[in-house]
């Protein structure tokens, strides 16, 4: 599959993107609105989960209708500040399964360094979303997906809240294989490896560790 990238532009998305990208805006109102924002793009990242007919009994008919055949899911958040969309998706797919995969960026080399994995058992009969809401050089986003193909999931989408073209760009040549969403493709890097005009440190932002 050639990959593609989807730009979740909702006005709803595009609205609260504003509200994270203040930077007076504390703590406890961005940690909602990534979730928010997280649950309005899993509508997106959803939209080809088979259905199945079944027949139910409304208090005036029996009709046929349709349910989600029973495809599984699996959500893997790239720790932290892929923790910050995790509630909005579950909320959407309350049996969908999560696994973790702890990196964090070395601050001078901006190369990623893993320091946590768990990934369900049957992850091999699962369809995965990897999350993060931020795709700066890409690092981060490539080693995860390489962490979760090692499982042999049935397929990886990934969903970033910002991406730079160049975490596009490097995401897409490692793993053409996956479906990007977002919700916004910024302008650039800067030199220190920040998104512009970007949100700052979306994990900072999230816990309040600055
Ligand atoms: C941030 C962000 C991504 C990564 C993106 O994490 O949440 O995981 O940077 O950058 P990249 O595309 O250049 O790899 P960070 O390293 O700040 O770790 P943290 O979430 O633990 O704060
Ligand atoms: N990680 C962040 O949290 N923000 C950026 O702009 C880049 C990487």
């Amino acid at each position: 599959m050639e990959n593609q990238v989807l730009i979740v532009n909702h006005p709803l998305i595009q609205h609260k993107l504003t509200l994270i990208r203040n930077k007076n805006t504390g703590s406890k109102e961005f940690r909602e609105l990534i979730g928010e924002i997280a649950m309005l793009m899993g509508y997106e990242a959803t939209r080809d989960l088979p259905l199945k007919e079944v027949e139910i009994e409304t208090p005036v008919a029996i009709a046929r209708t349709q349910i989600i055949s029973g495809r599984k899911l699996a959500f893997v958040p790239i720790l932290r500040a892929g923790i910050g969309m995790i509630d909005g998706l579950i909320g959407l797919v309350p049996a969908a399964k999560v696994g973790h995969i702890g990196i964090y960026r070395n601050p001078t080399t901006l190369e990623p360094v893993e320091y946590y994995s768990k990934l369900p058992p049957d992850i091999d009969e699962r369809d995965v979303i990897v999350l993060d809401p931020m795709l700066a050089t890409g690092g981060s986003a490539i080693d995860a997906i390489s962490i979760v193909k090692q499982c042999n999931p049935r397929c990886i989408k990934f969903m970033c809240i910002l991406a730079a073209p160049e975490g596009i760009q490097a995401l897409s040549k490692s793993h053409p294989d996956v479906q990007i969403y977002c919700a916004s493709m910024d302008k650039k890097l800067n030199e220190y490896g920040y998104i512009v005009p970007g949100l700052g440190d979306a994990g900072d932002r999230i816990f309040g560790t600055k």
